[in-house]
């Protein structure tokens, strides 16, 4: 049986994790430059793990220009198999509020200045995000949250949006009644794709930090409201990851749903 290793990739709020045993900070170099930071990588409870904090320590890397493939072929050639991504978003549903989770399953990607896929010339091929996360890795992830005394919300539709700026309320309203999105925020995609190029289990747990702009009662989004949000957010987070490694184990069986083979038929250029 194939071992497992859990890769997190930290958003806004969420820079590292407790408890990590031989705890290292370990630089990777990818074809597609550098990713956002060092990777911290050690064990907790037996579980090899490695953290990413996405935006980079000091939070240098604005949504657009975080190196998504960098980060996932960083965390793949470290052995990583099980990739769990934790994000600030907004909620379009006054039943999602500020403070819970929702384990998002499913997403519009309005991003457009961002390079989407390992594939290119020389070498085509298109896999099937039909289904973008991994329901095996989400489960765990609800069940953590659960655990945690999280409040969570069990799926979901994400608006990934370029920014940096937020919406207008137009926008909102749109992405909210027209499209039927969830939640909103920036930088969901590419990341879920790339994963699935790359053949491995993605979850996302997005953590809600306010309700966009649509809210009659909560006007515009503050960055400073935010910021508080985060605050216990990511203490929330950082419980939840420490119960994955319990959840997942040590040992890790193909994956139910095919994540790790999503190239199989998937690559049409010849073999050269
Ligand atoms: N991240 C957190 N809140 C957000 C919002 N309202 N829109 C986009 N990204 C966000």
């Amino acid at each position: 049986m194939a071992q497992t290793m859990i890769g997190v990739i930290g958003g806004s709020g969420l820079y590292e994790i407790d408890g990590l045993q031989d705890a290292a900070w370990q630089t990777i170099e990818t074809p597609w430059g550098p990713p956002s930071d060092a990777i911290l990588t050690g064990t907790l409870g037996g579980v090899p793990m490695a953290f990413l904090p996405r935006h980079g320590r000091g939070h240098v890397h604005s949504p657009s220009s975080v190196p998504y493939r960098a980060n996932i072929d960083a965390l793949k050639r470290l052995g990583v198999t099980d990739v769990i991504s934790v994000s600030a978003c907004g909620s379009f549903r006054e039943a999602m509020a500020p403070g819970d989770f929702v384990i998002l399953d499913q997403y519009i990607d309005r991003t457009f200045a961002r390079e989407k896929s390992f594939f290119g010339p020389g070498c085509v091929g298109h896999v099937s995000v039909a289904h973008p996360t991994c329901p095996r890795l989400s489960d765990a992830c609800e069940r953590a949250a659960r655990d945690a005394g999280i409040t969570v919300h069990t799926g979901g539709t994400y608006l990934a949006m370029e920014g940096p700026q937020f919406s207008t309320m137009a926008e909102s309203k749109l992405y909210r009644e027209s499209f039927g999105c969830d939640v909103i925020g920036m930088t969901g995609m590419p990341e879920a794709k790339l994963a699935r190029e790359a053949e491995l289990c993605y979850a996302s747990t997005a953590m809600i930090t306010d309700y966009d702009s649509w809210h009659p009662d909560h006007g515009s989004v503050d960055i400073s409201d935010i910021i508080a949000t985060l605050g216990t957010n990511a203490d929330k987070g950082r419980d939840l990851v420490r119960r994955l490694p319990a959840l997942l184990g040590t040992g890790r069986a193909p994956c139910p749903h095919g994540c790790d083979r999503a190239l199989e038929y998937a690559i049409l250029t010849a073999p050269g």
